[in-house]
């Protein structure tokens, strides 16, 4: 963001990133947010309701693969690995995020699934129940397990009334533990479970705490879904989460809203400044992942959307896709979008000048038609994108609840434009390369 003279300020405008540790968080306005809209290039294809389960006993849902230290896929004696949420059964379909866990999936051909059961010792687990995170397979064979560590949702009276609406006291924490993996004829086996540590607390300044929520809060708080990256164009190592702005930054700027003309007509509605959602980071400060600087987000949602959930990254060269999922019941009043993974893209670094991709910022949106018949899409290095299969309607129209692997999805990534452009199998997941490697 230096401006020089003639030649030169031409390449540094088109690329505009900053240090990582700079204080500059790029925003996804309410003018960005109205461009939200579905088209073909975005829109995923049908789910047909006659779906099998993956694991009859489990709810399954959010659901992320074993990566290399460089994003690529782990393979452990010609297995791949899969982790997600589940729940017994035995809770209903709405029950199943307070008693979530976290099992493991194994399989030879990437297709076809066995659930392992969940591989750790819930006792020492933090947290009433643990949410989404990610894994990572380092150079010495260890297993790097990250997670959410949250609190019971139900205790101290579970939900309170706030602000004209019902709000959920969860309180969110990173945290993460390690293993030893193993495979044999018999499957694939964590062993030596190590301690369970918090890794990062939200700071009340970048990142709103538990205590600030209660005194403005809106929806649930946000300090989870921990996901590891390593920048194949830097070598540096990140922790990336869903946050929401803390004290230093929960208003809404006249950036939040839009450009000066679209401010003069617009009017914000008095609730949106209780949708604060921001993409959080810290820097990862040793190797086994223990010690984390945290920074300010790479991206914020302030009066525009509430929750950012699971962010994770693809990068193409030296272009960054910042990949985030979203309801439609957490866009601001006066906005609205579809349940769907959102994209925003950049050049030049991480921390870098985020414009929504595709100008509609959807690079997975569930059809007008099934609005809900998938969630929690997570694209890997080479764009495959995996989900869930969340509630679609059966032929009468009415809801069935999911709760397995959705078909997974080939999208191509190019410049600032995403297209779906093949549907695979139901919890598909081919080999996949490390970030940084062309997308073909
Ligand atoms: C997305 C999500 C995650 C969270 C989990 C809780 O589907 O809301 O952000 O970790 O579900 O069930």
């Amino acid at each position: 963001a230096i401006l020089a003279s003639s030649l030169t300020s031409i390449s540094v405008a088109a690329s505009s990133s900053w240090n990582i540790e700079d204080d500059y968080t790029s925003i996804w306005s309410r003018q960005q947010a109205e461009k939200v809209a579905l088209t073909e290039e975005t829109t995923a294809p049908i789910i047909d309701s006659d779906f099998e389960d993956v694991a009859p006993d489990v709810w399954v849902w959010d659901t992320w693969p074993l990566q290399n230290r460089d994003g690529s896929l782990a393979n452990v004696k010609g297995y791949r690995i899969a982790f997600a949420l589940v729940a017994p059964r035995t809770y209903t379909w709405h029950d199943r995020h307070t008693e979530a866990r976290i099992g493991m999936f194994y399989s030879r051909n990437g297709k076809d699934w066995t659930y392992a059961g969940i591989p750790y010792d819930y006792d020492k687990a933090l947290g009433h129940m643990q949410w989404a995170g990610s894994a990572m397979l380092d150079e010495k064979g260890k297993v790097h397990f990250f997670y959410t560590a949250t609190t019971d949702m139900n205790a101290n009276g579970g939900k309170e009334f706030n602000k004209d609406e019902w709000v959920q006291r969860a309180e969110q924490r990173l945290a993460k533990t390690t293993f030893d993996i193993s495979a044999d004829k018999n499957g694939v086996h964590l062993t030596n479970e190590g301690t369970h540590q918090i890794l990062l607390e939200a700071d009340g300044h970048h990142y709103e705490t538990i205590e600030q929520f209660q005194e403005h809060g809106n929806i649930i708080t946000g300090f989870r879904d921990p996901f590891f990256f390593k920048d194949p164009n830097t070598g540096e190592e990140y922790i990336i989460w869903e946050g929401q702005a803390g004290a230093n930054r929960n208003h809404i700027k006249p950036e939040n809203i839009g450009d000066k003309e679209y401010r003069e007509t617009h009017n914000v509605p008095e609730h949106a400044k209780f949708y604060n959602g921001n993409i959080g980071i810290a820097k990862v400060l040793d190797n086994d992942v223990t010690k984390l600087e945290i920074l300010p987000p790479l991206l914020e949602s302030v009066g525009v959307n509430h929750q950012l959930e699971r962010p994770h990254v693809v990068v193409k060269d030296d272009t960054y896709y910042l990949l985030t999922i979203s309801h439609e019941f957490t866009f601001a009043p006066g906005l609205t979008g579809p349940d769907g993974l959102y994209g925003f893209v950049g050049e030049g670094g991480l921390r870098t000048d985020y414009k929504p991709v595709n100008g509609t910022g959807l690079v997975v949106a569930n059809p007008a038609e099934k609005p809900f018949q998938a969630y929690s899409w997570w694209a890997a290095p080479d764009g495959q994108v995996i989900s869930f299969i969340n509630e679609p309607l059966d032929e009468n129209g009415q809801v069935k609840f999911g709760g397995t692997f959705a078909p997974t999805l080939k999208v191509s990534f190019d410049g600032d434009k995403t297209k779906i452009v093949k549907e695979m199998q139901a919890g598909e997941i081919k080999p996949f390369g490390p970030y940084g490697r062309s997308l073909r």
